[in-house]
């Protein structure tokens, strides 16, 4: 049923039933009122003629005389509406009458129905008899010596019966046009309300398809519901596109980003870029995608939103196919956005790139036992770089609050130096590796410019509360800061800086998972590479050769594991892919040699034949590549001694849509309080390691399933698109208060006020 029809039934029905109950019933109150005025009209009459003409009556009874009787009973009937008159004598005897007596109402036939004595008002009838409703009067006549009989007096009150009819009918037709009229009148006036009504709020709030504007002027009337009705219309269009869009992906963030930020451009800036153009032996191009977490989170985002990438251009090829401005447009073939690259001179890389920020501030943040080098030399390119980043930023920004995302250790200094220029700009800084506690923190020699740096940022983000916590508590120990544990920001010299944990994630559906071949052609190309038989069993692990990964350990590990079940030798084959990093630090070239020796020693040990158990590749692998051994592999093994996420985890969930493989993960990786169905070990304690290597070589299939089933829903669910969107929605927020609180003048920011009308904002996430 349609449902214009159903409304007519549910309003229309009951309506028109009471329409019709009130014209019925003003028709018989009408017709009520008016037989009664009609009766005391014609009873009146009908005493009036008998009154006139009771005396002659009397005495003309009391002589006997019947002529005279009826001659003055002819008087008395002479009205038109008179139908009979008659004289009852003793013993209600008719004496004379005139005219027809309707039947029933002449004085033998009244007898029995009157009562025997009657006072002088007399008696009245109003019946139906055959010509219609007649009215019948009966008083008595007396003189001065007592009663001598009664008179009659018949009146036709059939004219009465159509005047009542008439007049019913006119009443409720009346009625009914008056209803009608009533009705149709509430139905224009409650549309033209209605259409004022939706005219003004798509004129007052920014409705899809609905043209409005924050700004224009409501009318007073709807002044108090204006900032409710816009939040409500809000919070359903998120709810609505939450629930069409699903799961957070690539277009729910682009929408996003053009919803709730208006379609601001995004800039990010990071220190490595997401492709790399290097020369070949050849002498051509090629493009390589740099082994980094960093990247692996980010490149989808920048896909999905566009803007600009603003990285150090360091590939041997770079320059050569930027434009004037420096900047070249990715993924080749898709070209969504830019990369905006930064030359760096030697003496800058060295004391801003592997000085300070990696011989300084990756040492200091990870608790993998390397000392932290700290050069006044090194912090002093550190600040130069910084600057000459802000700067490139600030050219690549459109208008004077852009947003812009700093992300990494690089760039600590690097927030403060954009608000200087741009104090309107929304600045999300990202910190993707752990933040030591704050004693430790404290070694560093420029750890308050470090935080005075981060604080210029509107939110500095974290992969963990942990993290959060040990930065409030450094920036409560090293500066004359107020710490708001309730909002979890930080106020410095007047400017607030909110502190969040975003636990970052992989791009889901993930699109290198998705081109790769079958599974078992995966297995069988690399085993075909490493030269494994059929049924052996591989272990798989990748990582950038860094010492935080823990691959000393790991190899340790496979190494116990062979030495406690024998039965895995000459089956099991553990193979680590190791991109190199960081060369010209020291420190990653001794750990480059100690991974080879070892490795080297426990083949060695346990060569027998062709079997191997390492197979260390140490190289750069594209991601096609790593994806098939993910994908190859009975095992990954995540051992890193310290990590702000791991990313490579949750690859290998990405990796495994064919649900098998187990996760073995340290538990000291943020990815380890997500990714809780892997098997967690201290990558230190080698029997626990070895111990779950077996479990996970042993664990049935159905076992396997049922973990890489939670983990892969845990994934898709916490995708990097969400992990972009939560931060751009709380960026959102941020601008929106910043907006209602310049409203209010300067000194009058009214966070108090403004927290109800942020709440109302869409949740992000
Ligand atoms: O994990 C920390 C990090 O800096 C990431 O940001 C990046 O993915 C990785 O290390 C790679 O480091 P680099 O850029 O020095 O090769």
């Amino acid at each position: 049923m349609c449902r214009q029809m159903r409304t007519i039934l549910r309003w229309g029905l009951p309506l028109l039933a009471v329409l019709a109950a009130l014209a019925w019933g003003a028709g018989t109150l009408v017709q009520h009122t008016t037989r009664q005025w009609f009766q005391r009209d014609v009873s009146l009459r009908a005493r009036l003629a008998v009154d006139g003409a009771r005396e002659a009556l009397a005495a003309h009874v009391r002589s006997g005389d019947r002529r005279r009787l009826g001659v003055a009973l002819g008087a008395i009937a002479r009205d038109d509406r008179i139908l009979a008159a008659a004289i009852c004598g003793d013993g209600m005897r008719t004496l004379v009458r005139t005219g027809t007596v309707p039947s029933g109402f002449n004085c033998e036939e009244l007898a029995s129905r009157l009562p025997a004595a009657m006072d002088e008002g007399g008696v009245e009838l109003v019946e139906h008899a055959e010509g219609g409703l007649v009215h019948a009067l009966v008083m008595p006549i007396s003189d001065e010596a007592g009663p001598v009989g009664r008179a009659l007096v018949i009146h036709d009150l059939s004219f009465a019966t159509r005047r009542e009819e008439a007049l019913r009918r006119l009443t409720i037709g009346a009625f009914a046009v008056v209803a009608l009229l009533a009705s149709v009148l509430t139905v224009v006036v409650r549309r033209e309300s209605w259409r004022t009504w939706t005219e003004e709020l798509r004129r007052l709030l920014p409705l899809p398809g609905g043209g409005g504007t924050v700004s224009a002027r409501p009318r007073k009337l709807f002044r108090p519901l204006l900032s409710d009705l816009r939040n409500l219309v809000a919070e359903l269009a998120t709810e609505q596109s939450a629930a069409s869009a699903g799961k957070w992906s690539a277009e729910r963030l682009h929408h996003t980003l053009t919803d709730v930020l208006r379609g601001e451009r995004v800039v990010i800036l990071a220190n490595r870029e997401p492709y790399v153009h290097e020369r070949t032996s050849e002498g051509g191009v090629r493009v390589v995608h740099p082994a980094s977490g960093l990247v692996t989170a980010l490149e989808p985002v920048m896909r999905a939103c566009g803007g600009v990438w603003v990285a150090h251009g360091s590939g041997s090829a770079d320059r050569d196919v930027v434009d004037r401005g420096d900047r070249v447009r990715v993924p080749p073939g898709e070209e969504s956005y830019s990369i905006r690259r930064v030359w760096l001179t030697e003496e800058e890389e060295r004391g801003y790139y592997y000085g300070f920020s990696n011989e300084g501030l990756w040492p200091l943040s990870h608790m993998a036992h390397t000392r932290p080098v700290f050069r006044a030399q090194d912090f002093r390119q550190y600040e130069r770089v910084n600057r000459r980043f802000a700067e490139a930023v600030c050219d690549e920004v459109e208008g004077p609050d852009p947003i812009v995302l700093v992300q990494d250790y690089h760039y600590a200094l690097v927030p403060r130096m954009i608000r200087e220029r741009l104090p309107r700009a929304t600045i999300l800084t990202f910190w993707h590796i752990p933040w030591a506690n704050a004693e430790r923190f404290g070694i560093c020699p420029w750890a308050n410019e470090l935080l005075e740096g981060m604080l210029g940022s509107s939110i500095v983000g974290f992969h963990t509360q942990l993290h959060c916590n040990n930065f409030v508590e450094a920036v409560d120990r090293y500066l004359e800061a107020r710490i708001d544990r309730e909002r979890q920001s930080v106020v410095l010299q007047g400017r607030e800086a909110l502190v969040r944990a975003y636990p970052i994630s992989i791009e889901w559906p993930n699109h290198w998972a998705m081109e790769a071949p079958p599974v078992p052609d995966c297995r069988r190309r690399v085993f075909a590479e490493l030269g494994l038989a059929p049924d052996a069993l591989l272990g798989v692990g990748v990582d950038r050769l860094d010492y935080t990964k823990g691959i000393e350990e790991r190899l340790l590990a496979v190494e116990r594991l062979l030495e406690r079940f024998p039965h895995l030798k000459g089956r099991f084959t553990f193979a680590q892919l190791a991109a190199p990093s960081r060369t010209l630090i020291p420190e990653y070239r001794g750990l480059n040699e100690r991974v080879e020796a070892l490795a080297k020693r426990v083949n060695e040990r346990f060569a027998a034949g062709t079997w191997r158990p390492i197979a260390l590749l140490r190289a750069h692998h594209e991601p096609p590549a790593i994806f098939r051994y993910l994908r190859a592999a009975d095992v990954c093994y995540v051992s890193s001694l310290h990590d702000g996420m791991n990313l490579v985890a949750k690859e290998f969930v990405a990796a495994r849509d064919d649900e098998r493989g187990t996760l073995v993960l340290s538990r000291f990786t943020g990815a380890a309080r997500e990714l809780t169905e892997a098997l967690l070990v201290n990558p230190y304690d080698l029997e626990e390691a070895s111990s779950a290597l077996a479990a996970a070589l042993a664990m049935p299939a159905a076992e396997q399933a049922e973990r890489m089933r939670a983990m892969r829903a845990f994934v898709q669910d916490l995708n990097v698109y969400r992990w972009a969107g939560r931060m751009l929605v709380d960026a959102a927020r941020l601008r929106q208060r910043d907006r209602l609180s310049s409203r209010l003048g300067p000194g009058l920011r009214a966070v108090g006020e403004t927290e109800g009308e942020l709440k109302r904002l869409p949740p992000g996430a």
